[in-house]
């Protein structure tokens, strides 16, 4: 029997490791139901020349200055110019104080403007922090599992 399993990249920039964090405990969901191979990648180390080859791509970020990293965006831009016409993707962020799901938000804006064709698997979730360095709030790191989750399900190739 051969079993295709769906590929995915997630790729964050993490000062602090909060969104690094908030990364493996995704992928941590996403193994809980299986069918996935999962590739934790920091954007720095990412081969743009491979992208196409995964058939989801998650993207997290902490907010800075109340959107994604300078990186991020960059990259986000360059999936743009990409062969990624039906792929899948998705985002997430951490923040802190009351800057819940902006960075996220930007992103999804972004990747539906800049990056056609990629379709979001599930809404962008937004992680809360307690302080700058962290920690996550308590009770967010089960959102991240749970999203993992909802992206292993949702997925579909
Ligand atoms: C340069 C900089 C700017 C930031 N600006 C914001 C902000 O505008 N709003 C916010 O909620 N958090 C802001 N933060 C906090 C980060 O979003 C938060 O600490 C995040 O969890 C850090 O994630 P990381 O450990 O993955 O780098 C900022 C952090 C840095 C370093």
């Amino acid at each position: 029997m051969v079993i295709i399993l769906a590929k995915v990249i997630v790729v964050y920039e993490s000062k602090y490791g909060n969104t690094k964090l908030a990364a493996e405990k995704i992928i941590e969901g996403m193994n809980e139901v299986g069918g996935i191979e999962a590739v934790l990648s920091e954007l720095k180390e990412v081969d743009l020349n491979k992208i196409a080859n995964y058939d989801a791509i998650l993207i997290g970020s902490p907010n800075h200055f109340g959107g994604p990293t300078r990186g991020i965006k960059k990259f986000i831009d360059k999936l743009g110019k990409l062969p990624l016409e039906g792929k899948m993707f998705a985002v997430f962020d951490t923040y802190i104080r009351g800057d819940f799901e902006k960075a996220m938000k930007k992103m999804e804006k972004r990747i539906n403007e800049k990056v056609l064709g990629l379709k979001r698997l599930a809404p962008g979730l937004s992680i809360k922090a307690q302080g700058m360095k962290g920690p996550l709030v308590e009770g967010e790191l089960p959102k991240c599992k749970e999203f993992g989750n909802k992206i292993a399900t949702q997925i579909e190739i």
